[in-house]
Order: structure tokens, then C-alpha cells, then sequence
């Protein structure tokens, strides 16, 4: 079965330091987790000292873009080989900030998620529509299409081991949290599409997070749902109380 993901990304929040306690807490509290796989994904200054303050720990470690080309002249990138030094084992990619404020498009994603399953990183793929383009009835064909284009060309077995995360727009930061329902609809038709394209092994092992306004009050029933996976969760993962009430409600919700 899929083990539950919950990701704290922690976008240009948390210096160094902050990030530094922060983790040391996060250890503490979640010392006895065990059915519920937990990553944060700080800022690229903060990650080194959070690897450190990780080891031997179960939380995982994610970076929250990085470049497709493993070094070169490019000037405040950041390449894949530095991320796994940096103990890396996930990079978040597309995420609908990068795809709105710095111009990133699916055939970008596509390359990172080439290049960092090349690099031995875990692509956690961000795909998600516009409040516009929901309310034109639009979701799945925009879904589809990131979807299709961001893991064009990969093998089955590369899917089976990726994260996608489906984030509507409009849910991101607003307190709007779409509905479980509508969640899992979504979420089972990116299962359903990856089935088509990879397989059945592929659909079957491919994790599908839901993130948009996670909070601890509504992970249990997002996360009771089939097709959702996990969470990935921005301003809820800010606070140490808050994370760990998302990670102990998606524990409560049992799935394994
Ligand atoms: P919020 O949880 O703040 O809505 O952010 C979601 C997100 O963008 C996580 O990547």
C-alpha cells in the first residue's frame, strides 16, 4: 500500500536558524510516528543545518525548486547534485508560485523532473488549476495536460516512485480548502490518467497529495479519501503545533 506523506513546504519562510529549531522540535514530537512519512522542505540556506539536525531521524528532507542542468552558468540556480549533498531526498517542482511569479511551464517541470529522478531526488510534482479555469468547468483537462506534459517521456517505474500533488489555485493560502470530495475526484482521475499513460503498477504506487489550506480540522477527511495520499501543506507546516496536528490527524485516518 501507498505510506501517507505529509510535506511541510515551508516557501520563503524561516531563516536558518528558525528552520534549525523548528526541526529540533519536529524530532522531538514526532519521535514515535511511525505510519505517516513526514518531509519539510525549507529554504536552500537552512538546509544544510536541518540535515544535520535530521540525522538518524525519520523526517525527510525536500528542496523546494531546483535546476534541471547539473552545474553551469546559472547565475541563483541551484543544481541537482547540490541538493542530494545537501541531503535532499525530494525537490518540490512546479509549484503554482513558480509557475505564476517566475514563469515556469510544464515543458520547465518536465526537465527538472527528468533531471532530479537522474539525480536519485523524489520529484514531488505540483499540478493545479486557476479559480478562472474551475469555474469555466476546466479542472480536468488543465489537470490532465500538466500531468501528461510534466511526466512526458518517463518510464512506468520511475511514476510508480514519484509524489504528484494536486494544489488548486485557488486553494493555496486563501483558507479555501476544496472540498474532500472534490479533492478525491481529482486526485482519482490523475490515478486513473497515470493508468492509461504507465500503467497499473505506476498508478498504483504513485503518491497523490492534496494541498490547499491543510489544516489539522480538515486532514482527516481529506485524507480518508482513496485516491489522496497525503498532504502537502504550506502555512499550517509554519508552526510546530499545527504540523503535528495535521501528521497525527493523517495517522488517525489509518491508512497505510
Ligand atoms: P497553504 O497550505 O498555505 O494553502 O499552501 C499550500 C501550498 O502551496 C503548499 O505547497
Amino acid at each position: 500500500m501507498r505510506r501517507p506523506l505529509i510535506v511541510g513546504n515551508w516557501k520563503m519562510y524561516k531563516t536558518p536558524a528558525e528552520a534549525a529549531a523548528f526541526v529540533t522540535q519536529l524530532r522531538e514530537v514526532t519521535a514515535a510516528v511511525q505510519d505517516v512519512e513526514i518531509v519539510v522542505a525549507p529554504s536552500f540556506p537552512a538546509l544544510l543545518p536541518v540535515r544535520d539536525l535530521l540525522a538518524g531521524s525519520a523526517i525527510g528532507l525536500a528542496a523546494q525548486n531546483m535546476h534541471w542542468e547539473p552545474e553551469g552558468a546559472f547565475t541563483g540556480e541551484v543544481a541537482p547534485p547540490m541538493l542530494t549533498d545537501a541531503g535532499c531526498r525530494y525537490v518540490i517542482l512546479g509549484h503554482s508560485e513558480r509557475r505564476q511569479y517566475f514563469g515556469e511551464n510544464d515543458a520547465f517541470v518536465n526537465r527538472k523532473v527528468r533531471a532530479a529522478l537522474e539525480h536519485g531526488l523524489i520529484p514531488i510534482v505540483c499540478v493545479g488549476e486557476s479559480l478562472a479555469e474551475r469555474e469555466a468547468g476546466l479542472t480536468e483537462k488543465v489537470v490532465t495536460s500538466q500531468v501528461e506534459q510534466c511526466l512526458a517521456g518517463l518510464a512506468g517505474d520511475a511514476v510508480a516512485n514519484l509524489v504528484i500533488a494536486y494544489e488548486p489555485v485557488w486553494a493555496i493560502g486563501t483558507g479555501r480548502t476544496a472540498s474532500p470530495a472534490d479533492a478525491q475526484e481529482v486526485n482519482a482521475r490523475i490515478r486513473e490518467l497515470v493508468r492509461d499513460l504507465f500503467g497499473a503498477d505506476a498508478a498504483d504506487r504513485v503518491r497523490i497529495l492534496y494541498g490547499g489550506s491543510v489544516k489539522p480540522d480538515n486532514t482527516r477527511e481529506l485524507i480518508s479519501r482513496p485516491d489522496i495520499d497525503g498532504a502537502l501543506v504550506g502555512g499550517a507546516s509554519l508552526q510546530v503545533e499545527s504540523f503535528t496536528g495535521i501528521i497525527r490527524a493523517c495517522e488517525e485516518a489509518g491508512k497505510r
